[in-house]
């Protein structure tokens, strides 16, 4: 039976493999390339997208388990114009390969959703790796992002 789902605001179905891993899923089906492949074992977050708004490791997701859950990966979240969030990222220059970028985004999302004002401990429970060690800009840039937020700038 297909598997119904949402997936960056528009209805999907997947009738293949439900055991598949949703990172397959977007890569090779959806065509979706921003989510990246790290180490396939939930460690890296390289793999993060919003699964009903909460960061998930979609490298260990089976896509059976998206039905009538909603799917928003990095190319969902700039189709309306940039998050307040990746304009951060911007003005704090986040990036230097970038592999791991999309799911550091996205994982700030769903903190800054959960803690609008966060402690540099709630911003360092954020486990996703970054190999280039961009740590210190992805804070400033989630400090950033929450400033704006509660000032209703962005
Ligand atoms: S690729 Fe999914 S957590 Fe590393
Ligand atoms: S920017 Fe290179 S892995 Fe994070």
């Amino acid at each position: 039976m297909a598997i119904r789902f949402t997936l960056n605001g528009a209805a999907r179905s997947f009738d293949g493999d439900a055991t598949m891993p949703v990172l397959w899923y977007l890569r090779d089906h959806a065509q979706l390339t921003g989510t990246k492949y790290g180490c396939g074992a939930g460690l890296c977050g390289a793999c993060t997208v919003l699964v009903d708004g909460q960061a998930t490791r979609a490298c260990v997701l089976p896509v059976g388990s998206l039905e009538g859950r909603s799917v928003m990966t990095i190319e969902g979240l700039g189709s309306q114009g940039l998050h307040p969030v990746q304009k951060a990222w911007i003005e704090e220059d986040v990036a230097q390969c970038g592999y791991c970028q999309a799911g550091q985004i996205l994982a700030a999302v769903d903190l800054l959703a959960r803690v609008p004002d966060p402690k540099r401990e709630d911003i360092e429970s954020i486990t996703n790796l970054c190999r280039c060690g961009t740590y210190v800009r992805v804070r400033r840039a989630i400090e950033r992002a929450a400033r704006e937020l509660r000032a209703g700038k962005a």
